[in-house]
């Protein structure tokens, strides 16, 4: 069976990939896809991802165990445990909890996603992974795959792109169809993969975090294959994937 791959380009048209029925990997690769991963990796129980800051102040109301993280402009927001840098969702601070996490643009990329039957969280560090994982439930449901780049603030980013570019690579060896968008983002990638981070850091989002201390977040989120963890969002919760 022919897999058809297809990508939307930011999160406002992730409702496109839902009509279509497609199993949906959404991918945020600076920074929140990473965070999350890193989070569930480091034995966080769920991420519930939510649009507003509102509806995350309430939702920790209501269950004060829960850490709220995420961020607005890239920093932490008052009265969160943790901001959006991978590397604070160590295990010492979240094995074994439970997260509220809202980002400007990757949570909003997720929670219109959520009607969807399959909605993986795709990054750098879990390429490998999460392709073969989506090529194996597609290929036994016989639907298509559709790569929704969150983007910055409703407009495309270059690193989500190369990152849908590396999933469609890992999934070309299966028999697979892609449309103009996916086959360009290959294209990009294949450009690029030999220095990618020096490529990524090119990008715009990659200098705005750099430029408020965050060079460390875009080298982390920038390796490639080096997580087996499969974030899945399910009844309005991310958990790990088996
Ligand atoms: C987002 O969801 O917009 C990003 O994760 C922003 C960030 O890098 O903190």
């Amino acid at each position: 069976m022919v897999v058809q791959i297809n990508l939307e380009f930011a999160a406002k048209d992730a409702s496109s990939a839902v009509k279509r029925g497609d199993l949906i990997v959404v991918i945020d690769v600076l920074r929140c896809s990473t965070s999350i991963m890193n989070a569930l990796a480091n034995g966080a129980k769920s991420v519930v991802p939510t649009m507003t800051l509102r509806e995350a102040y309430d939702l920790h109301s209501l269950h004060p165990d829960f850490l709220l993280a995420g961020e607005r402009k890239g920093c932490r927001p008052k009265g969160f445990d943790l901001g959006n840098s991978p590397s604070e969702f160590i295990s010492g601070r979240v094995c074994g909890r439970d997260l509220v996490m809202t980002t400007t643009s990757g949570t909003v990329a997720l929670v219109k996603s959520r009607e969807a039957k399959w909605v993986l969280v795709g990054a750098f560090l879990n390429a490998a992974s999460v392709a073969r994982k989506a090529a194996q439930i597609v290929e036994d449901e016989g639907t298509n795959v559709s790569l929704v780049l969150s983007g910055e603030r409703g407009q495309f980013s270059l690193e989500d792109f190369m990152c849908a570019g590396a999933i469609v690579e890992r999934l070309s060896t299966r028999d697979v169809r892609c449309c103009d968008e996916a086959l360009a983002a290959l294209l990009a990638f294949k450009q690029a993969k030999n220095s990618l981070c020096e490529n990524i850091m090119t990008a715009q989002h990659a200098r705005h975090l750099a430029k408020l201390g965050f060079k460390r977040d875009v080298e982390f989120s920038c390796q490639l294959d080096i997580l087996s963890t499969i974030p899945i969002y399910r009844d309005g919760k991310i958990t790990k994937l088996g």
